[in-house]
């Protein structure tokens, strides 16, 4: 996909701007503090429901203002294979919200989301490989999300269940109200699981190369799934039923796939505790790329990639390896600068750089 036109109203510093990025790369340059990843933030909120930086209500809208609005119009090949074009609105104002999609109103912002895909790289995202295993989880769910079309109602199917059993677990109910919980976990967490299986069996043969690429001397090895409970003994239903009163002590239940994980083994043999903060960030960005091209493949359309203060993020030798790697792909990127990168400065040439300065950005080609 390809946006042409991104309007961001009462976001942050912006009182109304607008950004016409082109194909291919789109550099966003500007000095500290003049609002380049806020742009990132409006395209990650159209395709998540919430920027990197956190939730709306978390700072997103201009002080002062009640909501913020944002508007994206894009392209991407239609079912005849010609483009198509689509847009999306969205004004939140951290409680409510109202979305529209291609003229019509929404009424779940996964819509919004479904709709508009983007993989973003940012000063966070070592996160992903160092930080706790919800970021895990919801990197493989994401790319599931947009490729598998029951996936969502599994993942709505289990949370719910999980809950009621939950709260069951909580007021010491009968084994038999247990029991039909159990069944409905059982029913929507296996198949839930082979889901992220196969996607991480899938994400490792991309992994693998890109890594080796981009960062040889990294010695990515395999991608380990932890699905959450013991699933090469026993079956997700019998692994509720050992636990159950063990989980009627603790209130709450300790095995399943809101437990999963996964985790990179490196040649070296170390783990996420050893890797340097530069580690855990190329090992991260190795794996949204993956994801990235994991989606190109399964959709025939590349997801956005944003990547913010790159440059800050990673040594010169390492973002020229990231530049040839996203120039050879019809993928459109859109990365933030202080000043134009010296991995820039080569053989991959911008599509277009913006200048961001006083809350108005200008197009300088
Ligand atoms: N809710 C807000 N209202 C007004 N200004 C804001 C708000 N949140 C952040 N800012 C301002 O927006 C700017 C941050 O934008 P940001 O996109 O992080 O800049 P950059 O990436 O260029 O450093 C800062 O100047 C900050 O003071
Ligand atoms: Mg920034």
């Amino acid at each position: 996909m390809q946006v042409n036109r991104l309007v961001l109203s009462q976001m942050r510093r912006f009182v109304d701007v607008t950004l016409e990025p082109r194909a291919g790369m789109n550099l966003i340059v500007g000095d500290n503090g003049a609002g380049k990843t806020t742009f990132l933030e409006a395209l990650h909120l159209m395709a998540y429901g919430r920027s990197f930086r956190g939730r709306v209500r978390d700072g997103l809208v201009r002080h002062g203002e009640e909501a913020l609005q944002v508007f994206v119009e894009w392209q991407e090949p239609g079912s005849d294979g010609a483009p198509r074009s689509r847009r999306a609105g969205l004004r939140h104002s951290g409680q409510a919200w109202q979305g529209r999609l291609d003229g019509e109103d929404i009424d779940q912002l996964g819509t919004l989301c479904a709709a508009l895909a983007v993989v973003t790289f940012e000063p966070g995202s070592h996160a992903l490989v160092s930080g706790s295993a919800d970021w895990r989880r919801r990197f493989v769910d994401w790319g599931l999300f947009h490729v598998e079309h029951d996936f969502l109602g599994l993942w709505r199917r289990y949370a719910r269940a999980l809950k009621q059993r939950n709260a069951l677990l909580k007021a010491n109910a009968s084994a038999a109200a247990l029991d039909a919980w159990d069944v409905e976990l059982a029913q929507a967490g296996e198949p839930l699981t082979s889901h992220r299986q196969h996607y991480l069996d899938r994400l490792q043969a991309r992994l693998l190369p890109l890594a080796g690429q981009l960062s040889p001397s990294l010695g990515v090895q395999s991608l380990e799934f932890s699905p959450g409970w013991r699933r090469q003994e026993v079956s997700l239903a019998d692994a509720l039923l050992l636990s159950r009163e063990r989980d009627r002590v603790a209130g709450y239940t300790s095995v399943g796939p809101h437990r999963a994980d996964w985790s990179v083994r490196f040649a070296s043999g170390m783990g996420r505790e050893a890797l340097s903060r530069g580690q855990a960030k190329l090992t991260a960005l190795a794996a949204l790329l993956a994801q990235a091209q994991d989606h190109a493949q399964e959709k025939g359309d590349w997801p956005l990639v944003a990547l913010d203060d790159l440059a800050s993020e990673l040594d010169r030798h390492h973002q020229r390896r990231v530049m040839d790697w996203l120039a050879a792909t019809p993928a459109q990127v859109f990365v933030t600068a202080t000043e134009v990168p010296a991995a820039l400065a080569g053989n991959v040439q911008p599509a277009a750089v913006f200048h961001v300065e006083h809350g108005q950005v200008d197009p300088a080609v």
